[in-house]
Protein backbone atom coordinates (compact mmCIF):
# COMPACT_ATOMS: atom_id res chain seq x y z
CA UNK A 1 0.00 0.00 0.00
CA UNK A 2 2.67 2.34 1.12
CA UNK A 3 5.21 1.14 -2.11
CA UNK A 4 1.61 1.90 -4.26
CA UNK A 5 1.73 5.68 -2.58
CA UNK A 6 5.00 6.58 -3.20
CA UNK A 7 5.11 5.37 -6.76
CA UNK A 8 1.76 7.82 -7.52
CA UNK A 9 3.66 10.61 -5.70
CA UNK A 10 6.56 10.00 -7.70
CA UNK A 11 4.44 10.08 -11.01
CA UNK A 12 2.68 13.37 -9.93
CA UNK A 13 6.13 15.19 -9.10
CA UNK A 14 7.27 14.33 -12.46
CA UNK A 15 4.93 14.84 -14.07
CA UNK A 16 4.43 18.53 -12.31
CA UNK A 17 8.08 18.71 -12.75
CA UNK A 18 7.66 18.39 -16.99
CA UNK A 19 5.02 20.41 -16.67
CA UNK A 20 6.97 23.65 -15.27
CA UNK A 21 9.68 22.99 -17.47
CA UNK A 22 7.49 22.83 -19.91
CA UNK A 23 5.68 26.85 -19.19
CA UNK A 24 9.27 27.81 -18.81
CA UNK A 25 10.29 27.19 -21.71
CA UNK A 26 6.73 28.27 -22.97
CA UNK A 27 7.25 31.83 -21.82
CA UNK A 28 11.04 31.56 -22.66
CA UNK A 29 9.97 31.37 -26.29
CA UNK A 30 7.45 33.94 -26.29
CA UNK A 31 10.26 36.10 -24.93
CA UNK A 32 12.63 35.67 -27.46
CA UNK A 33 10.69 34.51 -30.14
CA UNK A 34 12.75 31.67 -31.39
CA UNK A 35 11.91 29.13 -33.95
CA UNK A 36 13.53 26.18 -31.93
CA UNK A 37 12.01 27.01 -28.73
CA UNK A 38 8.72 27.01 -29.82
CA UNK A 39 9.46 23.89 -31.82
CA UNK A 40 10.82 22.20 -28.38
CA UNK A 41 8.21 22.92 -26.32
CA UNK A 42 5.31 21.76 -28.83
CA UNK A 43 7.18 18.40 -28.80
CA UNK A 44 7.41 19.08 -24.51
CA UNK A 45 3.87 19.55 -25.09
CA UNK A 46 3.15 16.23 -26.70
CA UNK A 47 5.60 14.41 -24.23
CA UNK A 48 3.77 15.85 -21.10
CA UNK A 49 0.53 14.54 -22.53
CA UNK A 50 1.65 11.10 -23.67
CA UNK A 51 3.13 10.45 -20.30
CA UNK A 52 -0.29 12.31 -18.49
CA UNK A 53 -2.21 9.78 -20.60
CA UNK A 54 -0.11 6.55 -19.93
CA UNK A 55 -0.87 7.45 -15.67
CA UNK A 56 -4.36 8.16 -16.00
CA UNK A 57 -7.32 5.66 -15.58
CA UNK A 58 -10.28 6.34 -17.42
CA UNK A 59 -9.62 5.73 -20.79
CA UNK A 60 -8.00 2.41 -22.10
CA UNK A 61 -7.61 3.72 -25.55
CA UNK A 62 -5.32 6.48 -24.44
CA UNK A 63 -3.33 4.71 -21.87
CA UNK A 64 -2.38 2.16 -24.82
CA UNK A 65 -1.93 4.74 -27.55
CA UNK A 66 -1.42 8.03 -25.65
CA UNK A 67 -1.25 10.12 -28.72
CA UNK A 68 -2.45 8.11 -31.48
CA UNK A 69 -5.74 7.11 -29.64
CA UNK A 70 -7.05 10.84 -29.82
CA UNK A 71 -7.72 9.94 -33.64
CA UNK A 72 -10.53 7.52 -32.05
CA UNK A 73 -12.51 10.76 -30.32
CA UNK A 74 -11.72 13.02 -33.24
CA UNK A 75 -13.61 10.51 -35.56
CA UNK A 76 -16.35 9.40 -33.35
CA UNK A 77 -17.53 13.40 -33.06
CA UNK A 78 -17.48 13.78 -36.17
CA UNK A 79 -19.31 10.63 -37.73
CA UNK A 80 -22.96 11.71 -37.70
CA UNK A 81 -21.53 14.57 -39.88
CA UNK A 82 -19.25 12.36 -42.52
CA UNK A 83 -21.88 9.62 -42.74
CA UNK A 84 -24.47 12.20 -43.89
CA UNK A 85 -21.84 14.44 -46.76
CA UNK A 86 -19.98 11.30 -47.60
CA UNK A 87 -21.61 8.10 -47.39
CA UNK A 88 -25.14 8.47 -46.68
CA UNK A 89 -27.61 7.06 -50.38
CA UNK A 90 -31.05 8.70 -50.79
CA UNK A 91 -32.99 5.68 -48.44
CA UNK A 92 -30.32 5.60 -45.99
CA UNK A 93 -30.48 8.50 -42.95
CA UNK A 94 -32.87 7.92 -39.80
CA UNK A 95 -35.16 8.68 -38.45
CA UNK A 96 -35.63 10.42 -42.17
CA UNK A 97 -33.77 9.44 -44.98
CA UNK A 98 -32.11 11.98 -47.62
CA UNK A 99 -34.72 11.61 -49.80
CA UNK A 100 -37.66 12.73 -46.89
CA UNK A 101 -35.25 15.47 -45.44
CA UNK A 102 -35.17 17.11 -49.42
CA UNK A 103 -38.63 17.38 -50.51
CA UNK A 104 -38.94 19.12 -46.94
CA UNK A 105 -36.49 21.59 -47.77
CA UNK A 106 -37.47 21.98 -51.53
CA UNK A 107 -41.06 22.58 -50.44
CA UNK A 108 -40.27 24.95 -47.41
CA UNK A 109 -37.76 26.94 -50.06
CA UNK A 110 -40.54 26.97 -52.39
CA UNK A 111 -37.65 25.11 -55.10
CA UNK A 112 -38.25 22.81 -57.64
CA UNK A 113 -40.62 19.82 -56.29
CA UNK A 114 -39.72 16.83 -58.65
CA UNK A 115 -37.67 13.98 -58.41
CA UNK A 116 -35.19 12.63 -61.33
CA UNK A 117 -35.15 9.36 -63.45
CA UNK A 118 -37.87 6.88 -61.18
CA UNK A 119 -38.62 4.89 -58.14
CA UNK A 120 -35.56 4.56 -55.43
CA UNK A 121 -37.00 2.07 -53.24
CA UNK A 122 -36.74 -1.37 -54.30
CA UNK A 123 -40.68 -2.41 -54.62
CA UNK A 124 -40.06 -6.16 -54.76
CA UNK A 125 -38.95 -5.85 -50.71
CA UNK A 126 -41.17 -6.51 -48.04
CA UNK A 127 -42.80 -3.13 -46.71
CA UNK A 128 -42.65 -1.66 -49.64
CA UNK A 129 -46.03 0.95 -50.11
CA UNK A 130 -48.28 2.22 -52.72
CA UNK A 131 -51.77 3.47 -53.26
CA UNK A 132 -54.39 2.71 -56.20
CA UNK A 133 -55.12 5.47 -58.43
CA UNK A 134 -57.70 5.88 -60.32
CA UNK A 135 -58.39 5.20 -64.10
CA UNK A 136 -60.16 8.48 -64.49
CA UNK A 137 -58.67 11.28 -62.02
CA UNK A 138 -61.45 13.82 -60.48
CA UNK A 139 -61.17 17.47 -59.32
CA UNK A 140 -61.13 18.03 -55.33
CA UNK A 141 -63.23 20.58 -54.67
CA UNK A 142 -62.11 21.68 -51.16
CA UNK A 143 -58.24 22.31 -51.90
CA UNK A 144 -57.82 24.08 -48.52
CA UNK A 145 -58.92 20.14 -46.98
CA UNK A 146 -59.83 21.41 -43.30
CA UNK A 147 -61.78 19.67 -40.93
CA UNK A 148 -64.24 20.77 -38.28
CA UNK A 149 -63.50 19.70 -34.84
CA UNK A 150 -65.98 19.93 -32.12
CA UNK A 151 -68.53 17.71 -30.82
CA UNK A 152 -71.89 18.30 -29.40
CA UNK A 153 -70.78 19.50 -26.16
CA UNK A 154 -68.29 22.20 -27.74
CA UNK A 155 -69.36 25.65 -27.59
CA UNK A 156 -66.42 27.09 -29.97
CA UNK A 157 -65.79 24.70 -32.85
CA UNK A 158 -62.35 24.61 -34.54
CA UNK A 159 -61.82 24.55 -38.45
CA UNK A 160 -58.48 23.15 -38.35
CA UNK A 161 -56.04 22.62 -41.82
CA UNK A 162 -55.38 18.31 -41.48
CA UNK A 163 -51.69 19.65 -41.29
CA UNK A 164 -50.43 21.38 -37.95
CA UNK A 165 -47.62 22.09 -35.87
CA UNK A 166 -47.01 19.45 -33.38
CA UNK A 167 -46.10 19.54 -29.98
CA UNK A 168 -42.71 21.32 -28.84
CA UNK A 169 -42.51 23.57 -26.15
CA UNK A 170 -40.25 26.65 -26.06
CA UNK A 171 -37.29 25.50 -23.89
CA UNK A 172 -36.85 22.28 -26.08
CA UNK A 173 -36.81 24.81 -29.18
CA UNK A 174 -35.53 28.23 -28.84
CA UNK A 175 -37.02 31.67 -29.42
CA UNK A 176 -36.72 32.47 -32.43
CA UNK A 177 -38.01 28.47 -33.58
CA UNK A 178 -41.42 29.07 -31.79
CA UNK A 179 -41.74 32.20 -33.41
CA UNK A 180 -40.74 31.78 -37.19
CA UNK A 181 -43.23 28.19 -36.52
CA UNK A 182 -46.37 30.51 -34.88
CA UNK A 183 -45.75 33.30 -37.44
CA UNK A 184 -45.49 30.62 -39.71
CA UNK A 185 -49.04 29.02 -39.05
CA UNK A 186 -50.26 32.47 -38.74
CA UNK A 187 -49.25 33.32 -42.85
CA UNK A 188 -50.18 29.66 -43.62
CA UNK A 189 -53.92 29.73 -41.72
CA UNK A 190 -52.69 26.17 -39.42
CA UNK A 191 -52.41 25.54 -36.35
CA UNK A 192 -49.65 25.38 -33.30
CA UNK A 193 -49.47 23.21 -30.65
CA UNK A 194 -47.54 24.28 -27.82
CA UNK A 195 -45.66 21.62 -25.70
CA UNK A 196 -46.55 21.13 -22.54
CA UNK A 197 -44.28 24.09 -21.62
CA UNK A 198 -46.47 26.63 -21.09
CA UNK A 199 -47.34 29.54 -23.71
CA UNK A 200 -44.97 31.74 -24.33
CA UNK A 201 -44.61 35.18 -26.07
CA UNK A 202 -43.09 33.51 -28.84
CA UNK A 203 -46.35 31.52 -28.95
CA UNK A 204 -47.96 34.90 -29.80
CA UNK A 205 -47.02 35.96 -32.76
CA UNK A 206 -50.66 35.82 -34.55
CA UNK A 207 -50.75 31.63 -35.38
CA UNK A 208 -53.94 29.81 -33.90
CA UNK A 209 -52.76 27.81 -30.88
CA UNK A 210 -53.60 24.25 -29.42
CA UNK A 211 -52.37 24.94 -25.73
CA UNK A 212 -51.25 21.72 -24.23
CA UNK A 213 -51.59 20.70 -20.67
CA UNK A 214 -48.96 18.28 -19.36
CA UNK A 215 -48.90 16.43 -16.17
CA UNK A 216 -46.54 19.69 -14.71
CA UNK A 217 -49.90 22.24 -15.74
CA UNK A 218 -47.42 24.29 -16.55
CA UNK A 219 -49.18 27.89 -17.13
CA UNK A 220 -52.04 26.29 -14.88
CA UNK A 221 -50.66 25.22 -11.51
CA UNK A 222 -50.55 26.18 -7.98
CA UNK A 223 -47.84 26.58 -5.82
CA UNK A 224 -47.72 23.03 -5.42
CA UNK A 225 -47.73 22.26 -8.84
CA UNK A 226 -51.47 21.21 -8.83
CA UNK A 227 -54.16 22.25 -11.80
CA UNK A 228 -54.71 25.52 -10.82
CA UNK A 229 -58.04 26.21 -12.82
CA UNK A 230 -58.36 30.22 -12.35
CA UNK A 231 -54.94 30.34 -14.19
CA UNK A 232 -56.30 28.23 -16.80
CA UNK A 233 -59.91 30.19 -17.40
CA UNK A 234 -57.56 33.28 -17.51
CA UNK A 235 -55.16 31.60 -20.39
CA UNK A 236 -57.37 29.49 -21.59
CA UNK A 237 -59.81 32.59 -22.61
CA UNK A 238 -57.31 34.20 -24.90
CA UNK A 239 -58.36 34.65 -28.27
CA UNK A 240 -55.54 33.19 -29.97
CA UNK A 241 -56.01 29.36 -28.02
CA UNK A 242 -58.11 27.52 -30.14
CA UNK A 243 -58.39 23.87 -28.86
CA UNK A 244 -56.64 22.79 -25.40
CA UNK A 245 -55.14 19.31 -26.12
CA UNK A 246 -54.38 17.38 -22.32
CA UNK A 247 -51.65 14.90 -22.78
CA UNK A 248 -51.37 11.56 -21.09
CA UNK A 249 -48.48 10.85 -23.01
CA UNK A 250 -45.92 10.71 -26.07
CA UNK A 251 -44.50 7.83 -27.87
CA UNK A 252 -41.07 8.32 -27.65
CA UNK A 253 -41.51 8.55 -23.92
CA UNK A 254 -44.83 6.86 -22.97
CA UNK A 255 -44.71 7.15 -18.51
CA UNK A 256 -41.99 9.10 -18.35
CA UNK A 257 -42.02 12.43 -16.69
CA UNK A 258 -39.22 15.30 -17.44
CA UNK A 259 -37.07 17.72 -15.58
CA UNK A 260 -36.76 21.49 -16.08
CA UNK A 261 -33.21 21.76 -13.95
CA UNK A 262 -32.67 24.79 -11.96
CA UNK A 263 -30.36 26.05 -14.36
CA UNK A 264 -32.53 26.28 -17.37
CA UNK A 265 -35.55 27.57 -14.79
CA UNK A 266 -34.55 31.19 -16.14
CA UNK A 267 -36.85 34.41 -14.71
CA UNK A 268 -38.86 34.53 -18.14
CA UNK A 269 -39.39 30.48 -18.21
CA UNK A 270 -40.37 30.63 -14.67
CA UNK A 271 -43.07 33.32 -15.45
CA UNK A 272 -44.06 31.24 -18.59
CA UNK A 273 -44.63 28.19 -16.68
CA UNK A 274 -45.78 29.41 -13.03
CA UNK A 275 -42.85 27.75 -11.14
CA UNK A 276 -39.83 29.41 -8.87
CA UNK A 277 -37.06 30.68 -10.77
CA UNK A 278 -34.01 28.91 -10.26
CA UNK A 279 -35.14 25.86 -8.90
CA UNK A 280 -35.56 22.17 -10.03
CA UNK A 281 -39.28 21.48 -11.76
CA UNK A 282 -40.19 18.09 -12.14
CA UNK A 283 -43.41 16.81 -14.51
CA UNK A 284 -43.91 13.51 -13.07
CA UNK A 285 -45.21 10.76 -15.49
CA UNK A 286 -48.67 10.83 -14.09
CA UNK A 287 -51.11 13.73 -13.32
CA UNK A 288 -52.58 14.98 -10.10
CA UNK A 289 -55.68 16.15 -11.40
CA UNK A 290 -57.03 12.38 -11.78
CA UNK A 291 -56.04 9.06 -11.42
CA UNK A 292 -58.56 6.70 -13.39
CA UNK A 293 -61.04 6.50 -16.56
CA UNK A 294 -64.02 8.41 -15.10
CA UNK A 295 -62.18 10.85 -13.38
CA UNK A 296 -59.82 11.62 -16.41
CA UNK A 297 -63.24 12.15 -19.02
CA UNK A 298 -64.87 14.36 -16.10
CA UNK A 299 -61.61 16.29 -15.85
CA UNK A 300 -61.93 17.18 -20.17
CA UNK A 301 -65.32 18.25 -19.31
CA UNK A 302 -64.13 20.53 -16.73
CA UNK A 303 -61.44 21.98 -19.33
CA UNK A 304 -64.51 22.37 -21.73
CA UNK A 305 -66.61 24.04 -18.89
CA UNK A 306 -63.44 26.38 -17.50
CA UNK A 307 -62.48 27.41 -21.49
CA UNK A 308 -66.33 28.28 -22.44
CA UNK A 309 -66.73 25.47 -24.56
CA UNK A 310 -63.19 24.99 -27.01
CA UNK A 311 -62.88 22.14 -28.30
CA UNK A 312 -60.60 19.43 -25.72
CA UNK A 313 -58.68 16.64 -26.37
CA UNK A 314 -56.51 14.10 -25.07
CA UNK A 315 -53.13 13.01 -26.47
CA UNK A 316 -51.60 9.54 -25.99
CA UNK A 317 -49.57 6.66 -27.22
CA UNK A 318 -51.58 3.54 -26.84
CA UNK A 319 -49.55 1.02 -24.33
CA UNK A 320 -52.64 -1.73 -23.18
CA UNK A 321 -55.64 -1.65 -25.61
CA UNK A 322 -57.32 -2.24 -22.26
CA UNK A 323 -56.66 1.09 -21.13
CA UNK A 324 -58.19 2.76 -23.84
CA UNK A 325 -60.97 0.41 -23.76
CA UNK A 326 -61.78 1.94 -20.04
CA UNK A 327 -61.52 5.24 -21.19
CA UNK A 328 -64.46 4.86 -23.86
CA UNK A 329 -66.40 3.06 -21.61
CA UNK A 330 -66.30 6.12 -19.22
CA UNK A 331 -67.25 8.08 -21.84
CA UNK A 332 -70.13 6.00 -22.35
CA UNK A 333 -71.03 6.01 -18.61
CA UNK A 334 -70.36 9.30 -18.31
CA UNK A 335 -71.57 10.74 -21.41
CA UNK A 336 -68.36 13.33 -21.81
CA UNK A 337 -66.80 12.79 -25.09
CA UNK A 338 -63.51 14.70 -25.40
CA UNK A 339 -63.48 16.66 -28.89
CA UNK A 340 -60.40 15.04 -30.38
CA UNK A 341 -58.09 11.95 -29.33
CA UNK A 342 -53.87 12.73 -30.66
CA UNK A 343 -52.49 9.08 -31.22
CA UNK A 344 -48.55 9.54 -30.87
CA UNK A 345 -46.67 6.47 -32.40
CA UNK A 346 -44.00 4.95 -30.29
CA UNK A 347 -41.96 6.33 -33.56
CA UNK A 348 -42.48 9.68 -32.60
CA UNK A 349 -39.88 12.08 -31.37
CA UNK A 350 -38.81 14.24 -28.78
CA UNK A 351 -35.80 16.31 -27.17
CA UNK A 352 -34.73 14.04 -25.14
CA UNK A 353 -35.98 10.64 -23.65
CA UNK A 354 -34.13 7.53 -22.02
CA UNK A 355 -32.94 4.55 -24.72
CA UNK A 356 -35.52 2.31 -23.31
CA UNK A 357 -38.68 4.52 -23.77
CA UNK A 358 -37.59 5.65 -27.13
CA UNK A 359 -36.46 2.38 -28.46
CA UNK A 360 -38.95 -0.12 -26.85
CA UNK A 361 -41.95 1.02 -25.17
CA UNK A 362 -45.44 2.06 -26.85
CA UNK A 363 -47.41 0.92 -29.90
CA UNK A 364 -46.26 2.36 -33.04
CA UNK A 365 -48.49 4.58 -35.01
CA UNK A 366 -50.29 2.56 -38.22
CA UNK A 367 -51.08 -0.11 -35.83
CA UNK A 368 -52.34 2.20 -33.27
CA UNK A 369 -55.00 4.07 -35.51
CA UNK A 370 -56.30 1.16 -36.77
CA UNK A 371 -57.28 0.01 -33.22
CA UNK A 372 -58.54 3.60 -31.83
CA UNK A 373 -60.54 4.01 -34.87
CA UNK A 374 -62.07 0.32 -34.51
CA UNK A 375 -62.74 0.76 -30.66
CA UNK A 376 -64.12 4.34 -31.16
CA UNK A 377 -66.57 2.52 -34.20
CA UNK A 378 -67.79 0.12 -31.74
CA UNK A 379 -68.32 2.27 -28.88
CA UNK A 380 -70.15 4.31 -31.62
CA UNK A 381 -67.92 7.40 -30.56
CA UNK A 382 -66.10 8.20 -33.98
CA UNK A 383 -68.09 10.53 -35.12
CA UNK A 384 -68.03 12.69 -32.26
CA UNK A 385 -64.38 12.67 -32.03
CA UNK A 386 -61.63 13.69 -34.35
CA UNK A 387 -58.19 11.72 -34.47
CA UNK A 388 -55.11 13.93 -34.27
CA UNK A 389 -52.62 11.47 -35.54
CA UNK A 390 -48.58 12.35 -35.42
CA UNK A 391 -45.39 9.92 -35.79
CA UNK A 392 -42.92 10.98 -38.94
CA UNK A 393 -45.08 12.21 -41.20
CA UNK A 394 -43.63 14.12 -43.80
CA UNK A 395 -45.46 13.87 -47.04
CA UNK A 396 -48.47 13.92 -48.64
CA UNK A 397 -48.20 9.90 -48.95
CA UNK A 398 -47.71 9.99 -45.01
CA UNK A 399 -51.17 12.10 -44.37
CA UNK A 400 -53.02 9.74 -46.64
CA UNK A 401 -51.72 7.05 -44.86
CA UNK A 402 -52.86 8.10 -41.66
CA UNK A 403 -55.93 9.39 -43.12
CA UNK A 404 -56.66 6.14 -44.76
CA UNK A 405 -56.37 4.29 -40.95
CA UNK A 406 -59.04 6.58 -39.52
CA UNK A 407 -57.24 10.18 -38.68
CA UNK A 408 -59.13 13.18 -39.63
CA UNK A 409 -55.71 15.80 -39.24
CA UNK A 410 -52.20 15.00 -38.39
CA UNK A 411 -49.78 17.14 -36.62
CA UNK A 412 -45.50 17.32 -38.07
CA UNK A 413 -43.30 18.58 -35.39
CA UNK A 414 -40.16 16.85 -36.62
CA UNK A 415 -41.37 18.04 -40.23
CA UNK A 416 -41.78 21.43 -39.10
CA UNK A 417 -38.35 21.49 -37.55
CA UNK A 418 -36.97 20.44 -41.09
CA UNK A 419 -38.97 22.99 -42.67
CA UNK A 420 -36.82 25.73 -40.78
CA UNK A 421 -33.39 23.94 -41.48
CA UNK A 422 -33.42 21.01 -38.80
CA UNK A 423 -30.24 19.17 -40.43
CA UNK A 424 -31.02 16.03 -38.66
CA UNK A 425 -27.51 16.33 -36.41
CA UNK A 426 -29.50 14.27 -33.68
CA UNK A 427 -28.00 16.86 -30.91
CA UNK A 428 -31.32 17.99 -29.58
CA UNK A 429 -30.66 16.68 -25.90
CA UNK A 430 -27.12 18.27 -26.12
CA UNK A 431 -28.24 22.12 -26.17
CA UNK A 432 -25.88 22.35 -28.76
CA UNK A 433 -28.38 22.53 -32.16
CA UNK A 434 -25.98 23.84 -34.92
CA UNK A 435 -28.55 25.42 -36.66
CA UNK A 436 -30.11 26.87 -33.70
CA UNK A 437 -33.44 25.11 -33.23
CA UNK A 438 -33.77 22.98 -30.72
CA UNK A 439 -30.93 25.19 -28.07
CA UNK A 440 -31.07 27.97 -25.81
CA UNK A 441 -27.79 29.15 -26.93
CA UNK A 442 -28.20 32.05 -28.09
CA UNK A 443 -24.90 31.96 -29.95
CA UNK A 444 -26.73 29.89 -32.16
CA UNK A 445 -30.04 30.81 -32.26
CA UNK A 446 -29.15 34.10 -33.08
CA UNK A 447 -28.12 32.67 -36.52
CA UNK A 448 -32.00 31.67 -37.34
CA UNK A 449 -33.97 34.34 -39.41
CA UNK A 450 -37.11 35.01 -38.62
CA UNK A 451 -38.11 36.32 -41.41
CA UNK A 452 -36.69 33.54 -43.58
CA UNK A 453 -38.15 30.53 -41.62
CA UNK A 454 -41.87 31.48 -41.26
CA UNK A 455 -41.80 31.94 -44.72
CA UNK A 456 -40.21 28.13 -45.29
CA UNK A 457 -42.98 27.36 -42.35
CA UNK A 458 -45.85 28.55 -44.25
CA UNK A 459 -44.35 27.40 -47.80
CA UNK A 460 -43.80 23.70 -46.13
CA UNK A 461 -47.50 23.49 -45.51
CA UNK A 462 -48.69 25.27 -48.41
CA UNK A 463 -46.60 22.92 -50.93
CA UNK A 464 -47.26 19.62 -48.73
CA UNK A 465 -51.51 20.34 -49.13
CA UNK A 466 -50.94 20.81 -52.14
CA UNK A 467 -49.40 17.39 -53.02
CA UNK A 468 -52.05 15.77 -50.98
CA UNK A 469 -54.95 17.08 -53.22
CA UNK A 470 -53.17 15.98 -55.75
CA UNK A 471 -52.62 12.43 -54.86
CA UNK A 472 -56.00 12.79 -53.85
CA UNK A 473 -57.36 13.76 -57.79
CA UNK A 474 -54.65 10.61 -59.10
CA UNK A 475 -56.46 8.18 -56.83
CA UNK A 476 -60.24 9.52 -57.28
CA UNK A 477 -60.53 10.79 -53.64
CA UNK A 478 -63.14 13.65 -54.41
CA UNK A 479 -62.68 14.51 -50.43
CA UNK A 480 -60.96 14.21 -47.40
CA UNK A 481 -63.84 10.68 -46.61
CA UNK A 482 -62.98 8.80 -49.74
CA UNK A 483 -59.75 7.65 -48.62
CA UNK A 484 -59.94 4.18 -48.09
CA UNK A 485 -57.49 1.48 -46.25
CA UNK A 486 -58.52 -0.78 -49.46
CA UNK A 487 -56.78 1.39 -51.34
CA UNK A 488 -53.58 1.14 -49.84
CA UNK A 489 -50.89 -1.51 -49.93
CA UNK A 490 -47.91 -3.00 -48.59
CA UNK A 491 -45.98 -5.45 -49.69
CA UNK A 492 -45.82 -8.19 -47.13
CA UNK A 493 -43.34 -10.38 -48.05
CA UNK A 494 -41.62 -11.24 -51.37
CA UNK A 495 -44.57 -12.51 -52.92
CA UNK A 496 -47.75 -11.39 -51.09
CA UNK A 497 -49.39 -7.90 -50.90
CA UNK A 498 -51.77 -6.99 -48.68
CA UNK A 499 -54.02 -3.27 -48.43
CA UNK A 500 -54.11 -1.46 -45.58
CA UNK A 501 -57.69 -2.85 -45.05
CA UNK A 502 -56.64 -6.52 -44.36
CA UNK A 503 -54.06 -5.55 -42.53
CA UNK A 504 -55.15 -3.63 -39.96
CA UNK A 505 -59.06 -3.98 -39.89
CA UNK A 506 -59.93 -7.20 -40.45
CA UNK A 507 -58.93 -8.54 -37.00
CA UNK A 508 -61.02 -7.25 -33.88
CA UNK A 509 -60.14 -8.42 -30.25
CA UNK A 510 -62.97 -10.40 -28.94
CA UNK A 511 -61.72 -8.44 -25.82
CA UNK A 512 -62.40 -5.85 -26.73
CA UNK A 513 -65.89 -6.75 -28.03
CA UNK A 514 -66.90 -7.97 -24.94
CA UNK A 515 -66.52 -4.50 -23.58
CA UNK A 516 -68.12 -2.81 -25.84
CA UNK A 517 -71.01 -5.12 -24.84
CA UNK A 518 -70.67 -4.33 -21.29
CA UNK A 519 -70.47 -0.97 -21.69
CA UNK A 520 -73.85 -0.88 -24.07
CA UNK A 521 -75.53 -2.65 -21.09
CA UNK A 522 -74.44 0.37 -18.79
CA UNK A 523 -76.37 2.52 -20.80
C1 LIG B 1 -37.95 18.72 -29.84
C2 LIG B 1 -39.26 18.05 -29.55
C3 LIG B 1 -40.02 18.44 -28.46
C4 LIG B 1 -41.25 17.82 -28.19
N1 LIG B 1 -42.02 18.26 -27.14
C5 LIG B 1 -43.23 17.71 -26.93
C6 LIG B 1 -44.09 18.21 -25.92
O1 LIG B 1 -43.80 19.18 -25.22
N2 LIG B 1 -45.29 17.57 -25.75
C7 LIG B 1 -45.69 16.51 -26.52
O2 LIG B 1 -46.77 15.99 -26.35
N3 LIG B 1 -44.90 16.05 -27.51
C8 LIG B 1 -43.68 16.61 -27.73
N4 LIG B 1 -42.92 16.15 -28.76
C9 LIG B 1 -43.45 15.07 -29.62
C10 LIG B 1 -44.12 15.64 -30.87
O3 LIG B 1 -45.13 16.55 -30.53
C11 LIG B 1 -44.75 14.55 -31.76
O4 LIG B 1 -45.80 13.94 -31.08
C12 LIG B 1 -43.76 13.48 -32.17
O5 LIG B 1 -42.49 14.00 -32.41
C13 LIG B 1 -44.22 12.79 -33.45
O6 LIG B 1 -44.31 13.66 -34.51
P1 LIG B 1 -43.14 13.87 -35.61
O7 LIG B 1 -42.73 12.51 -36.05
O8 LIG B 1 -43.80 14.67 -36.67
O9 LIG B 1 -42.03 14.57 -34.95
C14 LIG B 1 -41.70 16.77 -29.03
C15 LIG B 1 -40.92 16.38 -30.13
C16 LIG B 1 -39.73 17.00 -30.40
C17 LIG B 1 -38.94 16.57 -31.61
Amino acid sequence: MSRDLNRVSAKSIILSGVFALNVTVLLAALLIDSNWLWAFSFTLSLTILAIYNTQQHRHTILRNYPLLGYLRYLFESIRPEMRQYFWESDLDGKPFNRRQRSIVYQRAKNERQTVPFGMQDDPKLPGHEWVAHAMFPVQVAEKDLRVLIGNRLCRQPYKASILNIGAMSYGALSKTAISALNEGAALGGFAHNTGEGGISNYHRRGGDLIWQIGTGYFGSRDAEGKFCPELFQLRAAQQDVKMIELKLSQGAKPGHGGILPAAKNTAEIANIRNVMPGTTVYSPPAHSAFSNPVELVQFVGFLRDLSEGKPVGIKMCIGDKQDFVDICNAMVVTRIVPDFITIDGAEGGTGAAPLEFTDSIGMPLYEALAFVTQTLELFNLKKEIKIIAAGRIITAFDILKVLALGADLCYSARGMMLSMGCIQALKCDSGECPVGIATQNRSLYKGLSLTDKRARVASFHENTIHAVVEMMEACGFRSLKDVQASRFFRKVDTLRTRSFQEIYFTHIDDRLRDNWLKASMLN
